[in-house]
């Protein structure tokens, strides 16, 4: 695999441009180092310090936090993965009948079975596709791109290591595109972040370019609080697994044992919220920055939240960036959604 640094986006965009038309697999990096502990430790001190007291998910993410994500994936109660993979086995080939022949561009890196039934819809109707995954994780996009290449030999491979944001210019640079981002990973950005990550995407792409939006619907919140609260406590391993790397990376002398996962359904938000509570006093050390947080029994940690979507609503706001629906695919529970949408022309 040939890897090489872009160095500013116009770098990349001339870059990808070429890989795309190339037979190997490419990987471009960015350029940015960043230094994660840092930033994990900064963040860190910044949201435990914080009223009410919150960390970045992100930093959930680590190796060992993938592996048990992918795990929660599999579980009975996790309705989402098996919901969105059963909506793309029923209607990717109706996706590529109404986009034609674009590239793919997928926030995060795929190498599942997900993105295997976009690719086929396209290797079955044209014989080639173009695939370009986008993660900040340089091992699981060489893992995606390797476990891809060894399956689909006729697509063509770029991968971007860098921020979703480093990428987006990309998407008018190899514009006509399908960018996709699946699995309700939008739901984590709270409305904020929802909105400047819409706008941005939105600006990225050219007039009639395409949006594969998975999204997870408000439904019964007992089918929702099982999903996060599952029997095997997969979950709370998950969540907790996050202070057992502020441990080791961050010398944070957590006591696991006084560390309580909750998922609870906040209905007037419509998103579940994953705390982390303290069943007895901590005091969590962020040694890189030399500071002492404490906490009292009881206290808890946001770790992440979850939004849940309603249709009409989540059309409606997209509409307001310039992204219009052109079919919405749902299960037959109505649980999870599929959105295509298009880039609409300037003032239209
Ligand atoms: C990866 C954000 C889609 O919110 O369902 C699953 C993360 N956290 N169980 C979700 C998650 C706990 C997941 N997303």
């Amino acid at each position: 695999m040939r890897t090489s640094a872009f160095l500013e986006s116009t770098d990349l965009c001339l870059q990808a441009q070429e890989a795309v038309a190339q037979d190997e697999p490419v990987l471009l990096r960015s350029p940015v180092e960043i230094d994660l502990l840092l930033e994990f430790a900064r963040s860190t001190a910044h949201g435990l310090r914080q009223d009410p007291p919150g960390l970045e998910c992100r930093f959930l993410y680590d190796r060992r936090g993938c592996e048990l994500f992918e795990e929660i994936c599999g579980l009975d109660e996790y309705y989402l993965t098996r919901t969105e993979r059963s909506i793309l086995e029923r209607h990717s080939s109706d996706i590529r009948d109404i986009t034609g022949p674009v590239t793919l561009i997928e926030l995060g890196s795929g190498s599942s079975v997900k993105t295997d039934l976009l690719l086929r819809a396209w290797l079955d109707r044209d014989g080639m596709v173009p695939y370009v995954p986008v993660d900040v994780s340089d091992s699981a996009l060489r893992s995606a791109l390797r476990s891809i290449s060894a399956r689909h030999d006729e697509a063509r491979l770029v991968g971007v290591n860098s921020t979703y944001e480093e990428a987006f210019p990309l998407f008018a640079a190899l514009s006509p595109v399908m960018v996709i981002f699946l699995g309700s990973t939008i739901g984590n950005l709270d409305r904020e972040e929802f909105d400047r990550f819409l706008e941005d995407l939105s600006d990225g792409l050219a007039p009639g370019d395409f949006f594969l939006l998975g999204v997870d619907l408000v439904k019964d919140s007992e089918f929702i609080e099982r999903a996060y609260n599952d029997g095997r406590g997969v979950t709370g391993d998950f969540m907790k697994n996050l202070f057992v790397r502020m441990n080791r990376e961050l010398g944070s002398g957590v006591d696991l044992h006084g560390v309580e996962h909750e998922a609870v359904w906040n209905r007037r938000r419509e998103q579940v919220e994953l705390y982390a509570r303290f069943t007895g006093p901590q005091t969590i050390h962020v040694e890189p920055l030399d500071e002492v947080i404490t906490f009292e029994a009881g206290d808890r940690v946001l770790l992440e939240i979850s939004r849940k979507f309603v249709l009409p609503d989540l059309e409606r706001s997209l509409e307001r960036f310039g992204l219009r629906s052109k079919a919405v695919y749902t299960d037959e529970n109505d649980w999870f959604a599929l959105l295509l949408l298009q880039k609409a022309e300037p003032g239209d």
